[in-house]
């Protein structure tokens, strides 16, 4: 099997880690969620080299994950974990920090409601939970490439699309997840960074 390859996660990759080298000063263990690819996890946890990165997803895409961490062999980020946020038990440990991208628009709300939920579990006051992706921000238009990455989403699944700060938001106040900050990112994507209370 070739290695997975996104372009996206090449495009978004350096923007993300200026803002992960400050926001995670401090932390050991991250636990990302849906690693897609593995590039992210890569590509992070070479650059960020006090953390262990713990990959994870669903089984179908842990194939190509241990592929990329196979050829790149970085010693800090560890093999994929099979967590589909509501259908697998979440890990029983704590870790500093939860990253996330491009996964809140593909899980259904009630996903989403599970992942929030689990996430803040898992977080020890202090920790990190950060979110990337396209989001809807009341008062403020949507792009028109978000629009139109919002159609094709509802055109592949009714279930799929870009969510509500504010929704998503309740739901982590309601998970003692405090908002901290909202980065403005490249192709309007935004790196959501909230704090466990
Ligand atoms: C668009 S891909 C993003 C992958 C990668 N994070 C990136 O930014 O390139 C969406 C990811 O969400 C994962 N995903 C979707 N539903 C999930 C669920 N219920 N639990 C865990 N992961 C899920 C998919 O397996 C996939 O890896």
């Amino acid at each position: 099997m070739d290695r997975p390859f996104s372009q996206a996660c090449l495009n978004n990759r350096d923007p993300i880690l200026n803002i992960l080298k400050r926001v995670l000063q401090g932390c050991n263990t991250v636990l990302e969620i849906g690693s897609g690819t593995g590039q992210h996890a890569v590509w992070f946890g070479r650059h960020l080299p006090h953390l262990e990165w713990c990959t994870s997803d669903r089984i179908e895409n842990h194939e190509g994950i241990k592929k990329w961490l196979e050829e790149e062999q970085i010693h800090n980020v560890h093999a994929p974990i099979a967590l589909d946020v509501v259908k697998n038990s979440w890990p029983q440990a704590t870790f500093d920090a939860i990253f996330s991208a491009n996964t809140a628009h593909i899980m259904a709300w009630p996903e989403v409601e599970v992942f929030v939920t689990k996430a803040a579990c898992v977080l020890p006051s202090g920790g990190r939970f950060c979110l990337y992706g396209p989001f809807d921000f009341k008062g403020r238009e949507m792009a028109p490439s978000n629009k139109a990455f919002d159609a094709e989403l509802k055109s592949r699944g009714a279930h799929q699309g870009i969510r509500k700060f504010d929704a998503i938001n309740d739901l982590a106040r309601k998970n003692n997840l405090v908002f901290s900050e909202n980065n403005d990112l490249p192709a309007n994507n935004h790196l959501l960074i909230w704090r466990k209370n």
